[in-house]
Order: structure tokens, then C-alpha cells, then sequence
């Protein structure tokens, strides 16, 4: 089966799935995510730091992994509310900074702010074909969504891996990937809570580190993999308890079920975290040179001098 057969299909189910989160209603996020609306990961420098200043640590960790500061174009794959491209239009004052969402309200809410050089675009990373390359891509909490628990082993490894070449078919020389996604860690997927997987991220599956670097093999030399898992478990537990503080609100908003669904979902996540099961991985990621592709059929770096 070809990756474009096997991928038919595959973009309508995960936009259905994406919505099914995403577009509870950006009032009802903004009431426990930090202002820039981040929903992932954050990087607290201790337990008291505020929300706001650790998303901005982990932005600038993105940002400076691919080399924002020289960039002219830059691929925010996963854009969400917008924090990085915001960054990369108003800090960085990058030429094009291009979001990709599969959420109508998230991209929505990215066009109203009106940020000079930015398209957002709702678009799958599997459909999108850019009109030219980028100096950097990062992608921040996207990969989680990419497979689905009917996906075999080799088969998650084959669509992360189709990902992988496709980001290095966008990069211009010298651009790096930063990465940042959930995985399995001392758990399998068997494990999964169904809760989980059925009403908070219906159709998504996380990766393993095996699999990313496995996928990543040969198309991407990995510069540096850090797990933030405790980063993680921290930023859950503010989100809850700011969303238990905004409780009456955010039931008017979206109803009872949905919120006391939502601090489920957090104190779950952020346990898992705690524990171990689950971990938080920042990857950087550099291009290998396309002529030295295994199984590309150039032979340029294994032939001697003057062949
Ligand atoms: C958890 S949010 C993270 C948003 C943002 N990066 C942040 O850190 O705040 C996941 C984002 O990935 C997007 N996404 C998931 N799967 C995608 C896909 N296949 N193609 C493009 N975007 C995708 C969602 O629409 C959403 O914007």
C-alpha cells in the first residue's frame, strides 16, 4: 500500500477527532490556559513560577532551537492559539510564519489577531504542500494526534516517518525541527484509559521514543531529546486548578459534564506524568544531508576520491 492510499481517509477522521477537543470554545480555554492560550507542555523554572512566564521559557526553547533570531520563514506545525507564530511576527519579525491547525476556532481566533507575515492555515500536515521551504519547524504536542490506536506498530512508524520526510523536503539548508510530544514511557499502550482515548482524544494514539527515532532514522540526525515529564505534571495541576477555580463560569460556558470531564482528564494526566507512565519529550532535530539518504540510491558517500 502506498502512503498516499493508506493516508486516504486518514484527515477527515483526525479533523473530526480535533474538533471534538479543540473546538469546546476558545472562552471556555482561555479561563485556565495562561494569555497566549499555550496548551502544552510548559517549562517552570521551580514550583513557583507562574504559568505565563514558564510557557514563555518553553516558546523561547523552540524558538531558539531552530534559530528564530536568523530565520526569514518558519513552519509552525500544530499552531494552536497562536503563541509561537506571535512570537515569530512581533519578536522575531520573520517575513512568513506559517500555522498549521485542523481547528476552524483556532485558526479563526489566529486571523482576527492579525499578525503581520502569518498565514494560518487548516490544513493536515498530509495534505499541505508549502509553496516554498522554511528555515525552521516546530511542532509542539501535533505528534500525539498523528496516529490512531487501530494503527499497528509499523504502520505508526510509517506515517511518523512519512512526517519526517516531509519536514525535510520543507527545510531550506541548515533549518532544524524542534519537536515536543507526549509518549508512552513505562507503560504500553494496552495500558491506555479508555476514558482517555474515547471522550477526552477520541482516535489518537502516542508514540514511543523508539518509534520517533526509528521513524526519524536516516532523514533526521537527533541533536538533543529531553524528557519534561515533571515540567509536564506541574503545568497540568496549574491548568486544574485554575480551571477548578473558574468552575461556575466555565460549567455556564460548556455545561457541568464537560468541565468536571476536563479536571478528570487533567488530575489523570498530570498522575501519569508524576508516575513515570507517560513522559514529556523535546526533540531537535537536524536534516541529514538528502545525498546520503540510506536506500536513495546515491552512492556519492561511499565512493572514494574522483569517482
Ligand atoms: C495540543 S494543541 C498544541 C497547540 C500549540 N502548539 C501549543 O503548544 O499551544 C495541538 C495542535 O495540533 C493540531 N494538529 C493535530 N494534528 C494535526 C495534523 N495532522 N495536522 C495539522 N495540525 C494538527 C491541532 O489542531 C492543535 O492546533
Amino acid at each position: 500500500m502506498t502512503a498516499v492510499s493508506a493516508d486516504t481517509g486518514r484527515t477527515s477522521q483526525a479533523a473530526a477527532a480535533i474538533r471534538h477537543h479543540y473546538d469546546v470554545g476558545n472562552a471556555f480555554y482561555s479561563l485556565w490556559l495562561d494569555r497566549s492560550l499555550t496548551y502544552s507542555c510548559a517549562m517552570p523554572a521551580g514550583d513557583d513560577d507562574t504559568l505565563e512566564a514558564a510557557q514563555e521559557r518553553k516558546i523561547r526553547f523552540h524558538l531558539d532551537a531552530i534559530g528564530a533570531g536568523q530565520a526569514t520563514s518558519v513552519l509552525d506545525i500544530g499552531c494552536g492559539w497562536g503563541a509561537v507564530l506571535a512570537r515569530l511576527a512581533e519578536t522575531h519579525r520573520v517575513a512568513r510564519a506559517v500555522g498549521l491547525t485542523l481547528s476552524d476556532e483556532q485558526a479563526a481566533y489566529v486571523r482576527d489577531r492579525g499578525y503581520p507575515g502569518v498565514e494560518v492555515r487548516t490544513d493536515n500536515w498530509l495534505d499541505y504542500e508549502p509553496a516554498a521551504p522554511f528555515d525552521g519547524i516546530i511542532s509542539i504536542g501535533a505528534f500525539e494526534h498523528f496516529a490512531t490506536p487501530a494503527d499497528p506498530p509499523a504502520e505508526k512508524v510509517r506515517l511518523y516517518r512519512e512526517f519526517f520526510r516531509r519536514c525535510h523536503g520543507w527545510l531550506n539548508q541548515g533549518g532544524v525541527l524542534s519537536l515536543q510530544t507526549i509518549a508512552y514511557a513505562n507503560m504500553s499502550r494496552d495500558d491506555a484509559s479508555a476514558f482517555m482515548q474515547r471522550e477526552i482524544f477520541p482516535n489518537a494514539d502516542l508514540p514511543t521514543l523508539a518509534e520517533i527515532t526509528a521513524a526519524a532514522e536516516g532523514v533526521f540526525e537527533v541533536r538533543s531529546v529531553s524528557n519534561g515529564r515533571l515540567d509536564y505534571a506541574w503545568t497540568c495541576e496549574r491548568w486544574a486548578r485554575r480551571l477548578r477555580s473558574r468552575r461556575d463560569e466555565a460549567a455556564g460556558l460548556v455545561g457541568p459534564e464537560t468541565v468536571a470531564r476536563y479536571e478528570r482528564y487533567l488530575k489523570l494526566s498530570a498522575l501519569g506524568f508524576r508516575m513515570g507512565k507517560i513522559c514529556l519529550l523535546r526533540i531537535v532535530l537536524r536534516p541529514y544531508d538528502q545525498r546520503y539518504f540510506a536506500g536513495s540510491g546515491d552512492r556519492r558517500y561511499f565512493a572514494g576520491p574522483g569517482e
